[in-house]
């Protein structure tokens, strides 16, 4: 039998979907503009000229932050006060229950770009199953001895 070159099929692997957010002129500099995406809802930020991009949605009780304040470095969602780090989702202050997933951004073609199937940009890794402590030794005790 011999060995052919094996025929594999050609995938895309897309790993980064980008989706157009918004046009550039449409979000000044030290705004925040919400826009959705099916029902999933993404927050685009644009501060000195940096743009950034973290679920809308406070992490506490789900109210859109788009309807909270922008102070220029954080959303404050308008119901409890819980404020969250526009560059790195991280919740800052109050009752929210975890941070906000950030998601990768681009500008093409005069365009805010969101890549919303990539990997959250402040997700860590699921913390490895910690590894059981070696047993200890056991401690030899005397054995009766049966004669036969
Ligand atoms: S709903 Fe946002 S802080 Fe409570």
């Amino acid at each position: 039998m011999g060995v052919g070159a094996a025929r594999i099929p050609v995938m895309s692997l897309n790993v980064e979907s980008y989706v157009p957010a918004l046009p550039l002129e449409e979000i000044p500099d030290r705004t925040a503009k919400t826009v959705t995406f099916g029902r999933k809802k993404i927050c685009i930020v644009r501060v000195d000229e940096r743009f950034h991009a973290v679920d809308a949605l406070c992490t506490h009780m789900g109210v859109p932050l788009d309807q909270g304040e922008f102070n220029g470095a954080e959303l404050v969602c308008p119901w409890h006060a819980a404020r969250f780090c526009v560059k790195t989702g991280a919740k800052t202050h109050g009752p929210g229950f975890c941070d906000l997933k950030t998601y990768a951004v681009r500008v093409v073609n005069g365009w805010v770009e969101v890549n919303l199937d990539g990997p959250a940009l402040n997700e860590r890794p699921a913390p490895s199953r910690p590894m059981a402590p070696p047993p200890a030794p056991s401690v030899m005790t005397p054995t009766s001895r049966f004669r036969i």
